[in-house]
């Protein structure tokens, strides 16, 4: 049978989803043979965000991060690690301590050396930097934006201790509402032709894609081109297309289309490397405590079964 994995590799691409220990060892073996037959690329949902991974100054937590890893070596996937530098999830040691641009940075540098370190060879794929824009394309307030007064020194610290961690990795920049061309995408593209200029090492720019069943931009696949022509490669890293609940059955058929316009936009570019989705089943995803009355954004519905969502993922990839 064709699985979700198998069309994106006729296309040269990957499928990856997210899991966590929670879902490795837990009691929903459902969840997890639907990762194992669909998926070939995984990203941890939390366990390798700071506040999961050091939760004290230079105390590291890798059990957790740990599991997902030699869970996917086991199992053959790549792995995409989310996420080194994030203003959310973040401790309070870090969010909360009087730093100077000196010390912030000595944090940051031995946060991405041992945590990237740990994995080097393993992780195909960093989000050096996640959200680190506001909606206008301008600095998102936080710690590290703070500190350094703006951007482009936290990330160039961030991105050249990420390098020199593992020069193999994929390097990449990660941020949501880049889907159509606006603000943040154009803040987005600057930030990144500058520092590229500058020798800093960004290889990839990720658009994670949290998307509205309706509402996908006419212009989502000309940004995300102009995203992955600036950075040199690119990737839906986050991709869910969310309605309101309990989701209509045309609804989902045009949540099928949307899937379909969202997977083409990378399929056609050579550059894209491939489509993450943030979860398998409307039972276990973070849009509903977070948006009300808003989710079933996934292709599997809460009691597994297959949405035309599914097929649209499938008819998005052209060849296989
Ligand atoms: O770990 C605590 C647990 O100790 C506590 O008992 C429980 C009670 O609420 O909360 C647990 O923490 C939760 C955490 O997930 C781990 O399960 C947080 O409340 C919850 O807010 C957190 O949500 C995650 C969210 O990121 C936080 O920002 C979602 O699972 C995760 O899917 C979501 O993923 C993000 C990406 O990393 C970045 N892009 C947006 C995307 C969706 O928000």
């Amino acid at each position: 049978a064709q699985t979700l994995k198998g069309a994106a590799n006729a296309n040269g691409r990957y499928m990856g989803t997210i899991t966590d220990p929670a879902y490795i060892n837990g009691s929903d073996r459902t969840y997890n043979t639907i990762a194992l037959q669909e998926f070939d690329y995984i990203t941890a949902e939390n366990s390798m965000k700071w506040d999961a991974i050091e939760p004290s100054n230079n105390g590291f937590s890798f059990n957790n991060a740990d599991t997902v890893v030699n869970w996917a070596q086991q199992n053959g996937f790549k792995v995409r690690g989310h996420t080194l530098v994030w203003h959310s999830q973040l401790p309070s040691w870090v969010a909360n301590g009087s730093w100077s641009k000196s010390s912030l940075t000595a944090v940051i540098q031995n946060h991405v050396a041992k945590v990237m370190g740990r994995y080097k060879g393993k992780i195909a794929q960093w989000d050096v930097v996640n959200e680190i824009f506001d909606e206008n394309g301008g600095a998102r307030d936080s710690v590290f934006s703070r500190v350094f007064g703006g951007l482009d020194e936290f990330v160039t610290v961030a991105f050249n201790a990420a390098r020199a961690a593992d020069p193999d990795a994929i390097l990449c920049i990660n941020d949501y509402n880049l889907d159509y061309n606006g603000g943040k995408a154009n803040g987005m593209i600057s930030l990144v032709r500058r520092l590229k200029a500058n020798g800093v090492p960004i290889d990839c720019i990720g658009s994670q894609a949290h998307l509205v069943v309706g509402s996908v931009s006419s212009s989502f696949g000309s940004t995300l081109s102009s995203l992955c022509s600036t950075a040199g490669k690119c990737a839906l890293t986050e991709l869910d297309i969310r309605a309101r609940t309990p989701i209509s059955s045309s609804a989902a058929q045009q949540q099928k289309t949307d899937y379909t316009t969202a997977v083409r936009a990378c399929a056609v570019l050579n550059n894209c490397l491939g489509v993450t989705v943030w979860g398998i089943t409307d039972s276990r995803s973070w849009i509903p405590g977070v948006f009300s009355g808003e989710g079933d954004a996934l292709p599997w519905n809460s009691s597994y079964q297959k949405k035309p969502a599914y097929d649209g993922i499938l008819a998005g990839w052209p060849a296989g």
